[in-house]
């Protein structure tokens, strides 16, 4: 904990325009409603709870008797959809755009909250025809079609779980992940674009669900209902085209009765061991977090405002912050099927310009992507209808960040840097724009709700540390689908049951601001997606010449982190480097995705080892980054480091 804390000082007070029209417009108005939160939280949650539509109120705002398994609103009941949809509907808003969706090739749609109160139900009651119900599994791979958003509102209108599979995973991910969950059926569509280029999802499910028993049906959307379908596979009996089975099903669906604590959704994120977990949240919960941290943080004014988040409904980002915060708030939003460089690194900013965009939610790894592009692409675009910019995913750099407020925010936007995880459901640290002062690279403070702290090993508050979470809050995850033990060993063990540990190193600076330091764990984060080191070693042994690998993190330019490899070949086993490579690399596709793919494969003879045989991690990292060494003499084999360093440098 020697390192030196923080030298970012400059301080961006949020301008008196924006604070004098905010849901929070002050410093003190924060405090006191954090304060109050942290005094009361079951009061404070209790009325958040009751800006939304319940069927039948809760009896308990929190049930702490089976910690760390806590319940939140439990005797309530709700389905989700009605607050996502319905009540805007009855409210008489039923006009306003739900989606602009914008397709890569240029096609677009519009759809109104009227509107979604019918397709979500027609495509509820599909499902039903095909005999999903209530607590079934139901996994969707789809691209970023409205569709997507429909399917999972469809789900949870009948109670059914939806399991998202980001539409970048390979076939053998669908597998591991449909075979965890015992889904029933797949939604996917035919075909989608990317970056011009034709995406066969329906083929790659079929590949997945090959030797998946469970599956009984597969529910294929068509991406141009006008025009020829793209090449696709089909199974009689187990595959549907949804436009068939939309034409006999009602645009009617009521709302199945949900439990508070009745799971909505698995959402499978790596950890530092194994397999992809399986998070689970549940409605109740999910539903008052999602919806008040959609509307502070982003300070919604659904009468005018049009939100973007670029993120795919693929991961956390898109279930939180597309389908269900925003649509719990009744905001109008662009979604955007394909990449920012397509046809041309312009494309958000043109979006931004077509459709007036008010606020944009985007990841650090792109701003640094567009700074990389060239300011051009963004200057010819009129982007004065923003007025409140947000990143999530990875610690933004300070350069990024000042790039971000200068030319996308022309000085003017708040910029919100959220901090939060696929298993906290919504935002945990973060600005409230208008309302506190923002330092660049600092996720700022705890969201009204949250009591954050940094701690040590011993549970000692510290400067820099780790980041720990010292109460329940109601869009936490309920657990691991099926692992009770490693959902308490991975999350509440490090502190006694004292406090949630997500893995993230911090420091919390005199002003109380925190400031993540990355992963303390064996997590990667790769353009704001998380791989466990362990995943790819177990791909790489996979190879009959690997005999070991050990995979770390090194800082990515753009990616923000990248992966190195390196890989022990067995003895006789070896051959040409370059056609290993290629071999273990698609290995990586097939197996995960490419986006897992490492930066470096590096083959070496030997790895530095403790003499009990422990790899050593952190000297690994050190060689890769060229780092001083500092003390190797406990190395089993001092030699191998010289090896190694002349391998990454060659
Ligand atoms: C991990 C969670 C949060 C949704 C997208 C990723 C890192 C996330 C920030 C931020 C610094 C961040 C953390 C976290 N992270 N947001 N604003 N500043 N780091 O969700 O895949 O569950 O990953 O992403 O390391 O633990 P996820």
């Amino acid at each position: 904990m020697s390192e030196p804390t923080v030298s970012e000082t400059r301080l961006f007070q949020p301008t008196a325009d924006f604070a004098s029209q905010s849901h929070l417009g002050s410093l003190e108005a924060y405090r006191a409603l954090h304060k109050r939160s942290i005094d009361d939280p079951e009061g404070f949650w209790s009325e958040v709870a009751s800006e939304l539509t319940w069927m039948k109120p809760w009896d308990k705002v929190l049930d702490e008797s089976d910690a760390p398994f806590y319940k939140w609103f439990t005797g309530g009941k709700t389905n989700i959809t009605v607050n996502c949809i319905d009540r805007h509907v009855e409210a008489g808003n039923g006009d306003r755009v739900a989606i602009y969706w914008e397709g890569e090739p240029g096609d677009s749609r519009v759809l109104t909250y009227a509107d979604m109160q019918k397709e979500v139900s027609r495509f509820a009651n599909a499902l039903k025809a095909m005999g999903i119900g209530k607590g079934d599994s139901v996994a969707v791979y789809l691209p970023m079609v409205p569709e997507l958003a429909i399917a999972t509102l469809a789900c949870a209108r009948i109670g059914a779980v939806h399991s998202v599979i980001f539409a970048g995973f390979s076939a053998e991910s669908i597998k591991d992940r449909v075979l965890d969950a015992s889904s029933k059926a797949v939604i996917t569509s035919d075909g989608t674009y990317r970056r011009g280029k034709e995406l066969l999802t329906k083929n790659i499910v079929d590949e997945g669900i090959a030797d998946c028993e469970c599956i009984k049906n597969v529910l294929v959307v068509q991406r141009h209902p006008e025009k020829e379908p793209f090449a696709h596979g089909w199974v009689e009996g187990r595959d549907h085209w949804y436009h068939d089975l939309a034409k006999n099903a009602s645009d009617e669906c009521a709302p199945e009765e949900m439990d508070a604590e009745d799971m909505l959704f698995l959402l499978y994120t790596s950890g530092s061991t194994g397999k992809p977990k399986g998070i689970m949240h549940t409605t109740g919960g999910y539903m008052v977090g999602t919806y008040l941290t959609s509307k502070l943080t982003f300070d919604l004014k659904p009468e005018k405002d049009v939100y973007w988040c670029t993120a795919d409904v693929g991961w956390i980002t898109g279930h939180s912050y597309i389908v269900y915060g925003p649509m719990q708030n009744g905001v109008s939003q662009v979604m955007y099927e394909g990449a920012p460089n397509y046809p041309a690194e312009n494309r958000f900013w043109e979006i931004v310009e077509k459709y007036k965009v008010s606020i944009f939610y985007t990841a650090p790894t792109a701003i640094r992507a567009f700074m990389k592009w060239g300011d051009d692409h963004v200057t010819k675009h009129d982007l004065s209808s923003l007025r409140l910019l947000g990143t999530v995913g990875e610690p933004i750099n300070p350069e990024a960040w000042m790039w971000y407020h200068r030319m996308i925010g022309a000085e003017k936007c708040p910029i919100v840097d959220t901090w939060w995880q696929t298993e906290t459901g919504g935002h945990m640290l973060t600005p409230l724009p208008g309302a506190i002062a923002t330092k660049p690279g600092s996720a700022t403070v705890p969201f009204p709700g949250i009591d954050a702290a940094v701690l040590d090993e011993d549970g000692n508050e510290v400067e820099r540390g780790i980041l720990a979470i010292r109460k329940p809050w109601p869009s936490m995850l309920r657990g691991i689908y099926g692992d009770p033990e490693r959902y308490k060993s991975t999350y509440w063990c490090k502190w006694d049951g004292k406090y949630y540990f997500p893995g993230d190193g911090a420091i919390k600076d005199e002003d109380g601001y925190f400031w993540i330091t990355g992963r303390v764990d064996d997590v990667v984060n790769v353009s704001g997606h998380r791989i466990g080191t362990a995943e790819l070693e177990s791909v790489f042994v996979e190879h009959p010449a690997v005999a070991e690998s050990a995979v770390i993190g090194v800082p990515h330019e753009i990616k923000g982190q990248g992966l190195v490899a390196f890989v022990i070949i067995r003895t006789g086993a070896e051959g040409d480097e370059d056609v290993m490579r290629k071999e273990l690399t698609s290995m990586v596709d097939s197996k995960i995705g490419k986006f897992a793919r490492p930066e470096k494969i590096i083959f070496s003879g030997d790895l530095p080892k403790t003499r009990s045989g422990k790899i050593m991690r952190r000297l690994l990292r050190d060689i890769a980054e060229d780092r001083p060494l500092g003390n190797i003499s406990t190395l089993a084999d001092p030699s191998v480091v010289e090896i190694l360093k002349d391998k990454i440098k060659g």
